[in-house]
């Protein structure tokens, strides 16, 4: 694990985007899972501004979203689907088929997340995977107590994750998540694991600095060498001090 504390917000998203521009750079197909949430969306601004100013091409580029809310309609404002649309896929006007997407409307769950299991599987590689480190420790819906091992499944979720502000205080008609699992997580080449924002604090020294332990799924990253964690100041105080 290599860490990187940055000034502010912006100068960590900055750096965010700079990576994922080189991924996209280097290897045009690559597969990118895609964290939703406050912290990386102003990356993910750069990073979509810089590819098109750029004119690096996407067409071949695959998005991997990294979870969802099941049981919201997919067209709902807070769903997982919306966000990655709206900052995403529609300002690089990507195709549905370089998308592998978690449905929030799946009659099976189960099944829904053994298809998504089966797409992510005859991808030839995941090149980069942006996660933000939940307020409970959670990486995606891996919630605190998850198996480590995990292939993408249906999770229950905890209280922290139904009061996410995607919800925007309205979590009645979420049923469950559905979520990549740590397995996943851990064969992507490059794994960028973001936290900002002193509400951050506590379980990033949880994190990076206590045990590693399926209490804080995110102490895994102690245990992945190619992840990369950048903290802002706020969120780094209690283990630079
Ligand atoms: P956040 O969400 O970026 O909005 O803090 C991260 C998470 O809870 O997974």
């Amino acid at each position: 694990m290599r860490l990187q504390i940055f000034d502010n917000h912006e100068t960590l998203s900055r750096a965010t985007a700079d990576i994922l521009l080189r991924t996209v750079r280097e290897n045009p197909r690559s597969s990118i899972i895609i964290a939703t949430g406050s912290t990386p969306t102003l990356a993910y601004q750069l990073w979509v501004q810089d590819l098109l100013r750029q004119d690096i091409p996407t067409d071949e580029l695959m998005i991997i979203k990294l979870d969802e809310w099941g049981g919201l309609p997919m067209d709902h404002p807070s769903t997982c689907e919306t966000y990655i649309q709206k900052h995403i896929i529609q300002p690089l006007s990507l195709r549905p088929d370089q998308v592998i997407s978690f449905t929030s409307v799946a009659a099976d769950p189960a099944a829904e997340c053994d298809r998504v299991y089966r797409a992510i599987s005859a991808l030839p590689s995941i090149d980069c995977c942006v996660l933000g480190i939940g307020k409970n420790g959670h990486l995606g819906f891996n919630e605190p107590n998850t198996t480590w091992s995990t292939v993408p499944h249906v999770a229950k979720l905890s209280i922290t994750s139904l009061g996410h502000a995607m919800l925007q205080g309205d979590s009645r008609d979420v049923q469950y998540g559905l979520t990549l699992g740590l397995d996943t997580i851990s064969i992507a080449k490059s794994i960028l694991a973001l936290a900002s924002g002193s509400e951050k604090t506590a379980i990033v020294e949880q994190a990076l600095r206590g045990p590693v332990t399926p209490q804080c799924p995110a102490s895994i990253l102690q245990t992945l060498p190619q992840s990369i964690v950048y903290l802002d100041t706020k969120a780094a105080e209690r283990i630079t001090s």
